[in-house]
């Protein structure tokens, strides 16, 4: 068995804390035009900006050592204390694509673009409590089982808590080193002692710097902390997963800034309450982005949902109006998804527009488009639009499945249960054609679907025999072959 000794916090030596980083000073900077104070204020001085003052670390500059003051370009000689880096030609640098790790959990190895790349820092956002610990610790079981020393830091639960975790996980997570922490240079130092290849650190915003006064969780520690940590990652080689917690209204608390320091940004989104959750890459160094990977949540932890369209699908009541479905691509990968709309009369005063998942100013357009193009009012009505799963429609590929869904619940007739809507609709109330019609078709085909409604000019050449797609150019088109 490998021994990663994590030693007792107080028994880590004070020389090991220290990692020839120079002593540090703080200056309270201001992240609009980056002026510098002494002391924090509420208001920038130099550009006017409120509460934009963000406490920082500065390395005093390198004593100079005397000698000429001429410099070419700025460029200091050897004599002033430069070094010469070694500068190897592109194919004389070594690694490929296969040196990925591969953990095992399908999906997300493909969130990854196939695997962890060794030595990048990602971090993986998210709401509290929707399943980052969880899916960090069972990705630690998997790269330990894999052979791959992992340290998990835990800045919010004690050590207790994640071995209660990792039971209900199943044994693989029993090797996993634990490291119950808040103290960020205890945390740099004891895994700098331990070794590990993989380095956890679960949440940035519980973790802090002794250089900086402010608490943790604020932004100039955030980004201090998240600083230090990518300086471990590419000094030692280790590869380093950040939590970050996000807010409802979005963001990673404070620091949206953190995107830019990290490899790779992955977003664990869902709806608490519904068992299945979505793993999203918004920011890849390393892969391609917006792919997704999609889990389940069971007693067990989380579960890979090889085919989401099945989950998507799942309860949906075929003959019900007001139900459309349409094809996503999320990334490289079709998902069927359901869009429900509901058209009610409305009570008195203005009529509600509720859209769920999707854009609420789209929505208001289509009806805008329904009304003058296809006669259907929905002045008396209130509109709500939902799609179902906790998934989001952001792509205008879903539009013809929102306008037949709103038609579907007008007139109170079901629409056909084995067809798909693929469309954005327009202005002027024409279906325009979308990317990767084929790929959409032949999800469709393969989740039993008879029927793919198109725009005409974006019919796919090369489809199953199984599927008939169906060309229309306007939504008074559709309307009239759906309910005439
Ligand atoms: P957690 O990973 O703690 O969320 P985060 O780190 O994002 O705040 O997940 C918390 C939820 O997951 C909690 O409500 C319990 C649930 N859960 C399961 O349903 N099954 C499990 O096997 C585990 C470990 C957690
Ligand atoms: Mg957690």
């Amino acid at each position: 068995m490998r021994r990663s000794a994590i030693a007792r916090t107080s028994e880590v030596p004070e020389s090991s804390l220290d990692f020839g980083m120079p002593k540090t000073k703080t200056v309270y900077r201001c992240t609009e035009c980056g002026a510098d104070y002494s002391k924090w204020q509420g208001r920038c001085d130099t550009c006017g900006e409120w509460n934009a003052l963000v406490e920082e670390t500065i390395a005093p500059k390198v004593a100079a050592s005397g000698g000429s003051s001429r410099r070419i370009g700025g460029a200091r000689s050897l004599a002033e204390g430069g070094s010469v880096a070694v500068t190897p030609r592109l194919r004389d640098v070594k690694g490929s694509n296969a040196q990925r790790w591969k953990t095992g959990i399908d999906e997300f190895d493909f969130v990854l673009g196939g695997g962890i790349v060794p030595g990048s820092m990602i971090l993986v956002g998210g709401e509290p409590g929707i399943g980052k610990s969880t899916l960090l610790l069972q990705v630690a079981a998997r790269l330990e089982a894999e052979g791959h020393a992992t340290l998990y830091a835990s800045g919010e639960e004690s050590a207790l808590q994640v071995k209660l975790r990792a039971d209900r996980l199943g044994d693989s997570a029993g090797d996993v080193s634990l490291l119950s922490e808040t103290n960020l240079e205890t945390i740099l130092a004891t895994s700098a002692a331990a070794g590990p290849e993989v380095l956890i650190v679960d949440s940035i915003q519980t973790v802090f710097t002794a250089d900086l006064e402010g608490a943790p969780g604020n932004v100039g520690q955030v980004r201090e902390c998240a600083a230090r940590l990518m300086r471990y990652a590419k000094e030692s080689g280790t590869t380093v997963f950040v939590v970050g917690h996000v807010t409802k209204g979005g963001g990673i608390a404070g620091p949206k800034t953190l995107e830019h320091i990290v490899d790779t940004v992955l977003y664990f989104e869902g709806e608490s309450t519904l068992d299945h959750r979505v793993l999203r890459a918004t920011k890849n160094r390393f892969g391609s982005v917006d792919e997704i990977g999609v889990f389940r949540m069971t007693e067990q932890g989380l579960e890979p949902v090889a085919n989401p369209s099945e989950l998507f699908m799942g309860d949906r009541t075929s003959h019900a109006s007001g139900s459309a479905v349409t094809a996503l691509l999320e990334g490289t990968r079709p998902v069927l998804v359901e869009i429900q709309a509901l058209a009610a009369k409305a009570g008195f005063g203005t009529p509600q527009r509720v859209a769920t998942g999707f854009d609420g100013r789209r929505l208001a357009l289509l009806l805008a488009v329904l009304d003058k193009r296809a006669g259907l009012s929905f002045a008396q009505l209130d509109v709500f639009v939902n799609v179902v799963g906790g998934m989001r429609l952001v792509e205008p590929s879903g539009d013809l499945a929102v306008a037949a869904a709103l038609a579907s619940s007008v007139y109170d007739r079901a629409l056909p249960s084995d067809a798909i809507f693929v469309g954005e609709v327009g202005l002027g109330g024409e279906v325009r054609t979308v990317s990767q019609a084929d790929r959409r078709v032949a999800e469709a085909t393969n989740m039993g679907m008879k029927r793919v409604y198109v725009a005409e000019r974006g019919i796919p050449k090369r489809v199953s025999r199984d599927v008939e797609l169906i060309g229309v150019r306007t939504i008074q088109e559709l309307f009239r072959r759906l309910f005439a």
